[in-house]
């Protein structure tokens, strides 16, 4: 299909902060799918935290690479044209992808894909579906069983997790994923969300707002091997006295105290870490992940959908840090 010189609408910023309100609704050029790149008709785009962290300069000098900036890199949708070289992918293969950080592209009708980062989503999957997945869940499988050591096919001795802010994007994979290696998990989220984080899986909750839930304490006196830690602001003080002698703080968030500490930590040969923690894009781990949904072994909660148009509404849900699950985009017929 020669999309050369034709345009699509798109959700763009123009420079650092303004939030919901800086985003712009505009036509834009589609672009062209260069060697090893698909040209991907979008059906459906995930939004994360990291978006709107760009936007707000905390990525900076490095990303983004320009402005005017087309946000988000989850995307799942139909291929339309392929690059040189590209033998694996043909145009009306559905796929799901994670886009390039540089050059995002997910808030357009159709955006260009590695196909490094990019696998074909099964009809068991949907775009919805599909397109909450690279970040969250590739997150959440890479802390759980690269950081945290966990075995998923549940052949290793059995861990006592925690998990923070279950209820987030990352975090309703993370307990998830957790339960298929036959940890023992301790949640923690709000008290709206208690039933539904004990549906998917966990052991023991705890409400985030009361005393018990501030202190982390695990009901049941267990001792955690790993936090897979989602949410933000919480002293090593708290986390310390709830580590088995080896625990570790998986953490997603890293600041330069965190840093700090980590680099203390290891001077003083402590075996309790804060471990800082950045997503790797593959498509070993995409695919994955596809399956688990496909066999319906991991399940995605969607928070809300909106359309392109409404993108911006989309962007101040996920900066207000409420959403149950995931917070998705869509593009009409
Ligand atoms: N380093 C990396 O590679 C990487 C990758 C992915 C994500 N992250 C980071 O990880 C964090 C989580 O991402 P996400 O997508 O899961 O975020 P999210 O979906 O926006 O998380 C929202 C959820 O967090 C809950 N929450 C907020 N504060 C809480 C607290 N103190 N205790 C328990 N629950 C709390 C909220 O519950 P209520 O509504 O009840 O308050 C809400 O359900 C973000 O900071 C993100 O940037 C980092």
């Amino acid at each position: 299909m020669q999309m050369a010189g034709k345009l699509m609408k798109a959700v763009q910023y123009s420079g650092y902060g303004g939030g919901a309100g800086a985003l712009q609704y505009v036509d834009a050029p589609i672009p062209t799918p260069k060697k090893g790149e698909l040209l991907i008709k979008l059906e459906a785009t995930g939004l994360n935290p990291v978006d709107w962290k760009i936007q707000k300069g905390q990525l900076r000098p490095l990303l983004p690479s320009k402005f005017p900036f087309i946000p988000a890199v989850d995307v799942a949708g139909e291929v339309v044209s392929v690059g040189p070289g590209v033998n694996d992918f043909t145009t009306g293969d559905k796929v799901v992808s994670m886009l390039g950080s540089r050059n995002g592209g997910g808030l357009a009708e159709y955006a260009v894909a590695s196909i490094k980062t990019t696998v074909k989503r099964p009809l068991g999957v949907s775009a919805e579906n599909g397109a909450s997945l690279p970040i969250a869940a590739l997150t959440a499988l890479q802390a759980i069983r690269d950081s945290a050591g966990v075995k998923l096919d549940g052949s290793g001795k059995e861990m006592n997790l925690l998990i923070t802010a279950a209820s987030g994007g990352v975090g309703h994979y993370a307990v998830q994923i957790a339960k298929l290696g036959r940890a023992h998990v301790t949640a923690t989220c709000g008290a709206r969300n208690v039933s539904l984080i004990k549906e998917l899986g966990a052991d023991e909750v705890l409400d985030y707002k009361t005393p018990e839930g501030a202190a982390l304490k695990s009901p049941s006196g267990r001792k955690y091997d790993a936090v897979i830690h989602c949410t933000s602001n919480i002293p090593w003080s708290i986390f310390q006295p709830n580590l088995s002698p080896n625990g570790k703080v998986i953490d997603f968030t890293p600041n330069f105290m965190s840093l700090a500490s980590t680099f203390v930590k290891k001077l003083t040969l402590s075996s309790q870490q804060i471990v800082p923690f950045i997503v790797s894009g593959n498509s070993n781990d995409l695919a994955f992940m596809v399956n688990l949904v496909n066999e319906g072994k991991v399940k995605t909660i969607i928070d809300s959908k909106y359309p392109l148009e409404k993108a911006a509404d989309a962007w101040a849900k996920s900066m207000d840090g409420h959403a149950t699950g995931k917070i998705v985009v869509t593009f009409g017929e």
